[in-house]
């Protein structure tokens, strides 16, 4: 089952219909290079990245020495990674998120000044690594957790949001809580309440007036319930929680010989 949550603004008066704010993620694993060591001045954009090595994230650059090596012996060090991007006209004067779903150890990330064109990362998997601005090393057991492939190991993604938008849930680091759906009220019947939250926000320097609608849809796609919210103002730079709630039935709950997974987009 998944759950697509979606925003509207709608024009005043209301009653005209709902047209979703436009929302892109784009898969941004392919295209990257690598360059395995440290180097000077290579997260400038006019840097040459040419003859470094292609590769796709996501990728550990000593990922070859996988069971050729002790886990407590995987190289460690410096890596340098860039991707060379363009973002298409339409994302001019949104609101731009690059995720990185996760790293090893640590990095520094340089991008060009208007959002278009180049990353470099400076990852670092040394076990004694020192975050720059503190000089402490890990404060947890780093050697135990899971063997060391260093570099940009997980998926990367870029989102572009109207200005106007469904917050992403990265609490950590841009201190949003994004959406969150939870079922309530289960009962035999294979009947749930099912509530959509989304936390939004508004960018714009001016009010906001808008709508926002919850599409339910089983295992092939197929929508099986959607309904709407209530129409709220935001007013300039006003985040909210807002939430939307519907009775499912004939639903398939997870159990014995069936492996129903549940998700949200
Ligand atoms: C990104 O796209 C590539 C190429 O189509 C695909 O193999 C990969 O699974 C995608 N990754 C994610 C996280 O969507
Ligand atoms: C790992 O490296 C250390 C130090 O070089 C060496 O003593 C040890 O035998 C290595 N462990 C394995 C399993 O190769
Ligand atoms: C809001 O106003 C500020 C200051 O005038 C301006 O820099 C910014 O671009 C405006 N934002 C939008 C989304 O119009
Ligand atoms: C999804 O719903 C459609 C229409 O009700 C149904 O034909 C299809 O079998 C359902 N798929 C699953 C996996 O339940
Ligand atoms: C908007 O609100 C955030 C906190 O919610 C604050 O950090 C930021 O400075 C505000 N921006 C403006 C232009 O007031």
């Amino acid at each position: 089952m998944r759950i697509l949550t979606s925003l509207g603004l709608l024009p005043a008066p209301v009653h005209l219909g709902f047209a979703a704010s436009s929302r892109v993620k784009y898969n941004f694993t392919s295209d990257w290079r690598l360059f395995v060591g440290d180097a000077k001045a290579v997260q400038a954009s006019s840097f040459d990245d040419n003859d470094w090595k292609p590769i796709t994230t996501p990728h550990a650059w000593n990922e070859d020495e996988a069971f050729l090596v002790d886990i407590a012996n995987l190289s460690t060090g410096i890596a340098w990674y860039r991707k060379n991007f363009k973002l298409p006209s339409s994302a001019t004067g949104k609101k731009v998120f690059l995720e990185f779903e996760g790293i090893r150890h640590s990095g520094e990330f340089y991008l060009n000044g208007n959002w278009i064109g180049r990353i470099a990362a400076r990852i670092d998997n040394s076990w004694n690594y020192h975050e720059v601005s503190t000089g402490s090393t890990y404060q947890w057991s780093d050697k135990n957790l899971y063997a060391n492939y260093g570099g940009i190991n997980k998926n990367v993604y870029l989102h572009v949001a109207d200005r106007l938008y469904q917050t992403l849930p990265l609490y950590s680091h841009l201190g949003t809580t994004g959406v969150y759906v939870y079922p309530s009220k289960i009962d035999d019947a294979r009947t749930t309440s099912i509530t959509a939250e989304s936390q939004v926000w508004n960018e714009y320097n001016s009010s906001k007036l808008l709508g926002y609608r919850v599409e339910v849809s089983n295992a092939s796609s197929k929508v099986i319930k959607s309904f709407n919210g209530a129409h709220y103002t935001l007013q300039p730079n006003e985040t909210r929680i807002i939430a939307a709630s519907s009775v499912l039935l004939d639903l398939n709950f997870w159990g014995w010989g069936w492996g129903w997974g549940y998700g949200y987009l």
